[in-house]
């Protein structure tokens, strides 16, 4: 039997048929009104028979005052329910897992289309080697809107799991609001949010508290989180690994391991090398954290061979292999890996040449293919960048006309 199409149980109990999971990729395919739509579902319709034991959702605003990128799906409440069904009965007649992945960005949030952002502190985001602050200065929450916060990702999971959705992850990862909250840099509260590493992670372990009240014990609660935001001052390694330790101790069923900020997008592969030897990029940390915990371990960023995938499982360091991009371009992906139909899925993709402008193709090229997947085309690995960036552009400048 193939290392990789052998079965895991978590720890409530749930059935992962295989060790690929899809990692979450934001589609960007909601309408206007951020709600799902027929493209989003078609896309998962075809993802649901790729043969992936788990696939998680690109991220899902639990709050329409704080959205990462236009065409997010926010649900704050049911109004778009038969929607959520629609798009949860994708996996329906197939042995996959499908969960959801809640999002609160705070002062990630897009400026371009966000009146306020809000943070645990005033601490602005800083790009290009901490050279440049951002112009928006988030405003510091108060603790009542950290209560409704918490309340909202509990609400949120509900609607998911009574849509149909068989899991929920928690975004804790890449500098979004519970990222925030962990990091001594971007969290300078003096209350008990703040300060010492228990009380930053509260604000994640009331999450988990809240969502876990409101699910039930055998519904799957994960987490993606960073092993360090490569940032001095920043959440480090030896940090994670405690809140590893915290999570695991409160019962939940799986961590993903990523890293890194919109300051620093290691999960991208920024300052991370993926080499032929070692093609995933925070393999030192999950052969650490498989010490300390014994929760299944998901690791997530640069997978690009079957050879690799096969050594990390065999490795035991960890219990599932996820795989973002590849999934854009190469959508039968776990089915071909397993059939070793194919065995490399790298995907090289154009750039324009404009450094600032060819950052944002991690996200939004893919974005381009997983509309095209979506609408039923295949995939176009010599697609535009230029096109891409243009269309984007446009889509950034009409939502914010309708928000005027
Ligand atoms: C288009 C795109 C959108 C992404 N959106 C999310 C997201 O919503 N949530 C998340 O946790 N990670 C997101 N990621 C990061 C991926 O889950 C993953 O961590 C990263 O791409 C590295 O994995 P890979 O090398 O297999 O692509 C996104 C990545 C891409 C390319």
């Amino acid at each position: 039997m193939h290392i990789l199409n052998k079965e895991i149980i978590l720890p409530n109990g749930s059935k992962i048929i295989n060790r690929i999971a899809k990692s979450a990729m934001s589609e960007n395919l909601s309408n206007k009104n951020n709600q799902p739509t027929s493209i989003l579902i078609n896309l998962y319709k075809k993802w649901a028979l790729s043969g992936s034991g788990l696939l998680i959702t690109g991220n899902i605003m639990i709050d329409s005052s704080a959205i990462g990128e236009p065409r997010n799906v926010i649900v704050e409440n049911r109004d778009n329910f038969k929607l959520l069904k629609e798009w949860a009965d994708t996996v329906k007649n197939t042995e996959t897992h499908l969960w959801a992945q809640i999002n609160h960005p705070g002062r990630q949030a897009m400026e371009q289309i966000n009146t306020v952002l809000k943070a645990p502190s005033a601490v602005p985001l800083k790009y290009g080697g901490r050279k440049k602050t951002s112009p928006k200065i988030p405003l510091e929450l108060k603790e009542n809107e950290i209560v409704d916060i918490i309340e909202s990702f509990a609400k949120t999971s509900l609607i998911l799991k009574e849509a149909g959705f068989t899991g929920i992850q928690i975004h804790g990862a890449h500098g979004y609001l519970v990222s925030q909250f962990l990091s001594p840099d971007s969290n300078i509260r003096k209350d008990k949010w703040g300060g010492s590493l228990e009380n930053r992670a509260r604000f994640v372990v009331e999450i988990y508290r809240e969502i876990r009240k409101k699910v039930g014990s055998k519904f799957p609660i994960g987490i993606k989180l960073n092993s360090t935001d490569f940032q001095k001052g920043g959440f480090s390694e030896e940090e994670s690994m405690e809140v590893v330790k915290i999570l695991s101790k409160e019962g939940i069923d799986l961590i993903e391991i990523s890293g890194g900020t919109y300051e620093v997008p290691a999960m991208m592969g920024k300052k991370m090398k993926s080499t032929k030897k070692r093609e995933a990029y925070f393999l030192d940390y999950i052969k650490k954290a498989r010490k300390i915990t014994a929760t299944p371990l998901l690791l997530t960023g640069g997978f690009r061979t079957s050879a690799g995938m096969e050594a990390a499982i065999a490795s035991n360091d960890l219990d599932i292999v996820g795989i973002a991009r590849p999934f854009a371009v190469f959508p039968n992906l776990v089915n071909d890996l397993i059939s070793k139909k194919q065995l490399n899925f790298a995907t090289n993709i154009k750039k324009t040449g404009v450094k600032g402008i060819d950052g944002s193709m991690n996200i939004i090229w893919y974005e381009a293919q997983l509309k095209r997947l979506g609408l039923g085309k295949d995939p176009n690995l010599k697609l535009n960048p230029w096109f891409v960036f243009f269309k984007y552009a446009l889509l950034i400048i009409k939502h914010k006309i309708r928000k005027k």
